[in-house]
């Protein structure tokens, strides 16, 4: 197993459980130390303990919303404090609407929470960890992206939507500013995996015809992210599993 990583410090949303749990446990296994976010502190603490007890690694835990900016402020200096200058960060969290109905149907207000949670949230973390890595000439920025197919197909989730597209929209916004400064910024695309979140979905849980890809297709590519893979391209969006093995 190769410890590529060793020493160096991550930071992963929404690290509790889905997606994010498995991407934070391939870093672990590659040897980075991590600080896991969430607001559910049970979960982030329970996955700190039995990685560091798999892979030594320093795991940090934090109960947080990433969408509040005082508490994301404190969480990074806490975690700069107790791990380290941060070398990646992945912007994992997200969540969705709980109904799956038209846009004038539907809760405006739970639409915008969607909305501060899957943009407000990578825009602050994203913005309180990219001065030190300018300032270190290295760094890697991963947004974890979506195609948002159901709302394409029902025409709903329009906040998800909305919040998914726009992150891709920050993506792209970063590469020219970051080109030249050892900074790597890249969309990674799950495909469609079977988690709380798109359990919630009648879309998906509905049919028997889906055809679920495979989380630690993600989890890898993440991983060769941190690993300089990409770095020569800044602003890809890697389907993830799409993508040959190494
Ligand atoms: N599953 C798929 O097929 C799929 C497809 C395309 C893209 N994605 C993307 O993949 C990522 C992970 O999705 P998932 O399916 O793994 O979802 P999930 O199982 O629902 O996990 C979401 C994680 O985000 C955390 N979270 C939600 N709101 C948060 C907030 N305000 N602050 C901090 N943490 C928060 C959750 O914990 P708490 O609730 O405890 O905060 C949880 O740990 C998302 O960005 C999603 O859009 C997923």
């Amino acid at each position: 197993m190769s410890r590529d990583l060793e020493g160096r410090i991550g930071v992963v949303t929404g690290a509790g459980r889905g997606i994010g749990r498995e991407i934070a446990r391939s870093l672990a296994a590659d040897g980075m130390s991590l600080l896991l976010l969430a607001r559910t502190g049970t979960e982030v603490r329970a996955l700190a303990e039995e990685l560091h007890g798999s892979y030594g690694g320093k795991m940090l835990p934090a109960a947080v919303d990433v969408s509040d900016p005082a508490a994301v402020q404190r969480v990074i200096a806490h975690a700069e404090q107790q791990l380290g200058t941060v070398d990646l960060l992945v912007n994992n969290a997200a969540t969705i609407e709980s109904r799956e109905v038209r846009f004038w149907e539907g809760d405006a207000a739970e639409m915008w929470r969607v909305i501060e949670t899957n943009l407000r949230g990578p825009l602050l973390m994203t913005r309180a960890l990219l001065p030190p890595m300018v300032q270190r000439g290295h760094g890697h920025v991963v947004n974890i992206a979506s195609r948002a197919r159901a709302a394409t197909a029902t025409g709903t989730y329009t906040g998800y939507a909305v919040s998914k597209r726009a992150l891709s929209v920050l993506t792209q916004s970063l590469v020219g500013p970051l080109t030249g400064t050892g900074v790597v910024v890249i969309d990674v695309l799950p495909g469609l995996v079977r988690t709380e979140l798109t359990e919630s979905m009648p879309v998906w849980t509905t049919r028997d015809d889906v055809e679920w890809d495979d989380v630690a297709a993600t989890a890898r590519v993440v991983t060769d992210v941190a690993r300089g893979r990409y770095d020569a391209q800044s602003g890809a969006v890697l389907e993830a599993p799409l993508l040959e093995e190494p």
